[in-house]
């Protein structure tokens, strides 16, 4: 059957490739996605994908993705240093949550040290670029794994 992991990506990162490149890097989201669709099969993972700019729709989107799907890799962009909704939705679920940033945060702005989904994600993956959506996803096959052997 196999696991089904959901990719979600909050604010902007629908602009990947062609939003500050000197941070986020040449990649547009579509080749980022190809990557991670090719890792998929060889993990027994099915995967899906969202993106919004909105906070309510993401809200929406991992209140009715939670039932359905394993894990999640969840970069919500700004939200994660302004968003108490998104922080409270978060700790509401059943499924892991991996937090995903792309850029290194402590390096940057002071407004950006701070994550409200830092303290209710499983873990927070920051700084590794477009690998961090692939080092989200495989440390949720690793979740999975290690609880299997106990
Ligand atoms: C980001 C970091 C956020 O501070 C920023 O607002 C983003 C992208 C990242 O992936 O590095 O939109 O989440």
């Amino acid at each position: 059957m196999g696991f089904q992991f959901a990719v979600l990506n909050g604010s902007n990162l629908n602009w990947l490739g062609k939003r500050e490149r000197a941070i986020y890097g040449l990649e547009s989201w579509g080749a980022i996605w190809n990557r991670l669709q090719k890792w998929a099969p060889s993990q027994d993972a099915n995967l899906t994908y969202f993106q919004s700019n909105s906070e309510g729709t993401l809200i929406d989107t991992l209140q009715e993705i939670d039932s359905k799907v394993d894990g999640v890799v969840f970069n919500p962009g700004a939200y994660a240093h302004t968003s108490i909704a998104l922080r409270d939705c978060v700790a509401s679920l059943r499924v892991p949550v991996v937090e995903v940033h792309l850029s290194k945060l402590s390096k940057r702005e002071k407004f950006r040290q701070f994550s409200f989904i830092a303290d209710v994600a499983q873990i927070t993956i920051v700084g590794f670029g477009a690998d961090g959506y692939l080092l989200g996803l495989t440390w949720l096959k690793y979740f999975y794994d290690r609880s299997e052997q106990r």
